[in-house]
């Protein structure tokens, strides 16, 4: 069995406690790829009503950016962007935002964050909202690549015919952006040697 921390109270945990607390999120950081690989995975079948299921939807979008000659940063965001579908109901991109935002550069980011109001231009008149709610975003840097985000790849992603790539095509893509974050608050304690205690 592994070694475990003997604190009751965090106030007296020790630096052997957090040496085993710490080797053990190396461990399981060097798996988040896998988790998340296992998460996109609950999107398969999963149709909401609309032509495709949301795995073939993530795929698709993904498959089109990286056809497109988008860079894997990028590939990976469109991959994974609808990827809170399932948590996050009624705010679904700010999951896969959280989930990316110690990996990938700010720009990317507030894509992924926005894509769903960008996105409503093509379908929030069906349902008695403002299309245009978009426009209030008009002076951002980065208003233009995420139009271009949802008119070329997200809402461009419904087609039941089209020849994407299977999820373990993106594999590789995902085990080296999620390796290693950015930015995190734990990134020094990440760096430290492993301890032998
Ligand atoms: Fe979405
Ligand atoms: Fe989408």
């Amino acid at each position: 069995m592994n070694q475990q921390a003997r604190f009751i109270h965090m106030q007296d945990g020790t630096e052997q406690d957090w040496a085993i607390i710490a080797d053990d999120f190396r461990a399981y950081t060097s798996q988040l790829a896998n988790r998340i690989l296992a998460h996109l995975r609950l999107l398969d079948g999963d149709f909401g009503g609309f032509p495709i299921d949301r795995l073939s939807h993530s795929l698709q979008t993904a498959t089109r950016a990286w056809r497109d000659g988008r860079d894997e940063e990028y590939v990976v965001c469109a991959l994974l962007h609808d990827i809170g579908d399932t948590l996050g109901s009624y705010n679904h991109p700010d999951i896969a935002a959280a989930i990316l935002k110690p990996f990938i550069s700010p720009e990317n980011l507030w894509m992924v964050e926005k894509h769903g109001v960008f996105q409503g231009y093509y379908f929030f008149h069906h349902l008695g909202m403002d299309r245009h709610l978009r426009e209030q975003f008009q002076d951002h840097p980065q208003y233009q690549q995420t139009i271009e985000f949802c008119a070329r790849y997200d809402a461009a992603a419904f087609d039941p015919g089209y020849d994407s790539q299977p999820l373990s095509f993106f594999e590789p893509m995902l085990q080296r952006l999620f390796a290693q974050p950015r930015q995190s608050i734990y990134k020094a304690a990440l760096q430290q040697p492993a301890a032998t205690a």
